[in-house]
């Protein structure tokens, strides 16, 4: 199937001199060009706090897209379509705050045009821009014309300031003008879930609590808090990626199948699962989970600082760097199927994997015989990222005259078939906000439900004294995480261990 090109559009950033404006949109954007996904009809409305004119960002972004080196960001480099964009981008510099921003945006939309309005600013000012947004007509709708306002995460910081939020926006417009953002849900492996699960009866007919034993969510990463102490001391593991990011993974793998591709029907089944997450009292919150902070150590040949000891962390920070929790789904389809989540930073590898167990055979036609002991469960292993594939294992007879076992796996790389590394990941965001299709992004329920089940768990570490346990950079985090699956009898499956073949 061919996409369309989207429809004429100005697309309005705030925060246009940002690191997410040159590193991702305008990369996508040249990308979308490149592609003809958008033509000659859009154009870059850049909105900052900078002195400068039109020239200013452009040279900005010249300067920017030159350093990158060709090859690998190969995607990311100027060449034609960036000439053509670069012409259709203006500049105006402002205070968010103040009218007089949202009157010269006004100048350059009339009524009736298209536009979206891409908020890559700080949380704290996205009901103030909607708000003026809204005051100066900009978000009213015509018969002609869209007008659609992006929004990057993190949408609130628990339960409260997530609807507060919410309610703050949906008031002054609707719910089909807000694209909440989430840049997983551009991975091409988080939207291949979907497919993966309702495209393939051999898979689906398995997804459930009859064959599978339980799902481990994980995306670990290498890259410490670095620069980012101011945000990370107030934010922690938790609240950067669980009710977002990997309750965006737990949604797909856990929805009942949509009765369409719709974007409505899919949200509706998404926020369904979300929703029927155990809400756990904060006792239990505690019980379930563990959280982590790294200590100083070596990581990839260069001695990392403690986590407490990192620049604008606080010394007595309770912060986590790393959690690990258990999680239940209410339905019928999972009751009793545990979704163990972990994510954290200064880990030993890269990683963002789905693995699914499946429930071990009833093994009678082995009995007493070596089999027994080392018969493993079938797993399928989602590798989300780096090298992103899937991996299922399956036992087969060992070639011999004994009846022997052996795991293999049967592996497929994307890698190996298509080329996906020359994307941001944010050219199908930004594509579909243009042509308004909202199955990418989050609704309000879906927000709110997902900062429901986080919330005993930051209620029960906001009243506990106690210090996060300690993990060595460069580990698969604290023993405690290990503790909590062990009393389970599981293991959580080994972090690093890609779909990489031998190279020839
Ligand atoms: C962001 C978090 O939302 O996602 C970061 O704020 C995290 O802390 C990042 O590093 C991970 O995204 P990706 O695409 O690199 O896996």
């Amino acid at each position: 199937m061919t996409a369309q090109q989207a429809p004429p559009v100005t697309l309005v950033i705030f925060g246009a001199t940002g690191d997410l404006t040159r590193r991702l949109l305008v990369p996508a954007m040249i990308n979308l060009t490149r592609s003809g996904l958008v033509g000659s009809s859009l154009s870059i409305l850049g909105v900052g706090i900078d002195e400068g004119d039109d020239e200013f960002l452009r040279r900005r972004l010249d300067e920017f897209l030159g350093q990158l080196k060709p090859g690998a960001e190969e995607h990311t480099r100027k060449d034609e379509a960036w000439d053509s964009l670069r012409s259709r981008i203006s500049y105006l510099k402002g205070d968010f705050t103040k009218d007089q921003i949202f009157e010269a945006i006004a100048g350059r939309l009339p009524p009736g045009t298209n536009a979206a309005f891409y908020l890559a600013v700080p949380p704290s000012l996205f009901g103030p821009i909607v708000e003026k947004l809204a005051d100066h007509g900009l978000t009213t709708e015509t018969e002609h014309g869209f007008r659609r306002v992006a929004i990057e995460k993190p949408f609130g910081t628990d339960l409260a300031s997530a609807q507060a939020l919410n309610a703050r926006i949906l008031e002054r417009i609707a719910e089909s003008q807000v694209y909440r953002l989430d840049h997983f849900l551009g991975k091409e492996t988080v939207q291949n879930l979907m497919t993966a699960r309702f495209a393939n009866m051999m898979i689906e007919a398995l997804w459930n609590n009859n064959y599978i034993d339980h799902v481990q969510i994980t995306a670990a990463e290498v890259v410490d808090v670095g620069s980012r102490g101011k945000f990370y001391d107030a934010t922690g593991a938790l609240r950067d990626m669980v009710p977002n990011h990997l309750f965006q993974l737990l949604a797909m793998i856990a929805m009942e199948p949509p009765n369409s591709f719709d974007a409505e029907a899919i949200r509706n089944e998404k926020s369904k699962v979300l929703k029927a997450l155990r809400n756990y009292t904060p006792e239990e919150a505690k019980a379930n989970a563990v959280r982590g902070a790294y200590v100083a150590g070596p990581l990839n040949g260069v001695d990392l600082p403690a986590f407490r000891e990192t620049k604008d962390i606080s010394p007595d920070s309770r912060t986590e760097t790393f959690v690990a929790m258990k999680l239940l789904v209410d339905t019928w389809r999972w009751a009793g199927v545990p979704f163990y989540l972990r994510t954290g930073k200064a880990m030993t590898a890269r990683d963002t994997e789905i693995v699914i167990t499946f429930r071990k055979v009833p093994f009678a036609q082995f009995r007493e015989t070596e089999v027994t002991r080392k018969l493993p469960p079938n797993r399928l292993v989602i590798q989300v990222q780096p090298d992103e594939g899937m991996s299922m294992e399956i036992s087969i007879k060992a070639p011999g005259p004994l009846v022997d076992i052996e795991p293999v796996s049967l592996d497929f790389r994307y890698a190996d078939r298509f080329d996906i590394s020359k994307t941001t990941g944010y050219e199908s965001l930004i594509y579909d906000l243009f042509i308004g299709d909202q199955t990418l992004f989050q609704r309000a329920d879906g927000i709110e439900a997902g900062w429901a089940a986080v919330q005993p768990f930051l209620d029960a570490w906001a009243q506990d004294p106690a210090t996060p346990d300690v993990y060595q950079p460069g580990s698969m985090g604290p023993d405690s995480a290990d503790g909590l699956i062990r009393k389970d009898g599981r293991e959580w499956h080994e972090l690093g261990v890609l779909l990489h073949k031998p190279t020839a």
